[in-house]
């Protein structure tokens, strides 16, 4: 039983199939609340990003305000969407959609953003898990943001883990990292939940058959298409994948963090962002905090952020289990 209010939560997304499963994960936990969803470009187009947050949140029956917005990176040429990964549609290449009415919020994501911190200043956690266009333009909109928005969780980066686009960089932040270093630098309470957590979750395809059948709803059917093709994909890159197939549990990893905290360990430090050059996108943790570097770029008074560098993946899945087999959809 869930006793405090649930916690105000803005999801900025690309969905994307994992974009998906971490907000049913949202939308299932008693603890959270998504006051709305703001869309940008990464894994699809940002149209079709925007089509795809209205179609999860329609399947499920909710009401959320869902806004379109950015559709390239703030600096470097933008480029064709991983559909090889994601599907061209962002969910696996749903064979068929069905009809459903909801519509855009109007205003530009960022806008939103704003809006909503400005109405109910301290309120707000902000829950990223695409490149971070959206949330820069909204620090551009009101600079003031820092302070009127409670927390920023975003998926994204990696410390010692492997990149997935280079051998030092993560998608989104690779996909704008002009975006990324101002959010980094935004003096605002932040935590990256990156690859040193996420490549350590590994959701199996069999659990989201097992949350398909056991509510026989268009939303879960919906997701266990999608993670299908998902799963494909990383089963294919990844040989520990290959005998049971199932996929890096990216973008949820930061609502569970926002629930359940105390299922990761975290270090603090100054994090910058290489804009360019072959470490583009490169999240570099300054992890020694008594020595003072010579090197322009990481004075101590530099913003801090807190990185997630170990998780109970056991007590995350768990987690994700008991949440999506609630009793959270209607008909
Ligand atoms: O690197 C993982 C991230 O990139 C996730 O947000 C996923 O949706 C992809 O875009
Ligand atoms: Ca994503």
């Amino acid at each position: 039983m869930h006793t405090t209010a649930p916690r105000k939560v803005i999801f900025d997304t690309d969905p994307g199939v994992d974009d998906a499963m971490a907000l049913y994960f949202a939308l299932a936990h008693p603890g959270i609340e998504v006051v709305g969803i703001t869309t940008t470009f990464g894994n699809v187009s940002v149209e079709q990003a925007a089509a795809n947050a209205l179609y999860l949140t329609a399947i499920a029956n909710r009401s959320v305000p869902v806004t379109q917005g950015v559709s390239t990176p703030w600096c470097k040429p933008g480029e064709a969407p991983p559909d090889y990964i994601h599907g061209a549609d962002g969910l696996g290449n749903l064979p068929s959609r069905v009809a459903t009415t909801n519509r855009l919020d109007p205003r530009a994501s960022a806008q939103f953003i704003v809006d909503m911190a400005r109405a109910q200043p301290g309120a707000i956690t902000l829950v990223a898990v695409g490149p971070l266009g959206n949330l820069s333009l909204a620090l551009k909109l009101e600079p003031a943001l820092p302070r009127l928005l409670r927390e920023v969780i975003l998926m994204g980066g990696t410390i010692t883990e492997p990149g997935n686009v280079s051998p030092v960089a993560e998608s989104n932040i690779w996909n704008d990292p002009h975006a990324a270093e101002q959010v980094f630098g935004a003096g605002w309470p932040l935590t990256m939940v990156g690859l040193d957590v996420t490549h350590r979750v590994v959701t199996p395809l069999t659990l989201f058959r097992r949350i398909a059948e056991h509510h026989r709803h268009p939303a879960t059917d919906t997701l266990h298409h999608a993670v299908g093709f998902y799963s494909r994909f990383y089963s294919a890159q990844h040989p520990r994948l290959a005998s049971d197939p199932g996929c890096f549990a990216h973008d949820v990893l930061a609502f569970v963090y926002l629930v359940s905290p105390a299922l990761f360990t975290r270090e603090r430090g100054c994090i910058r962002v290489a804009t360019d050059g072959l470490a583009q996108g490169q999240t570099m943790l300054k992890r020694l905090a008594h020595l003072n570097y010579p090197q322009p770029g990481w004075e101590a008074n530099r913003p801090l952020a807190d990185v997630c560098m170990q998780v109970d993946a056991a007590g995350c899945l768990a987690l994700f289990e008991q949440t999506l087999m609630a009793d959270w959809l209607t008909r």
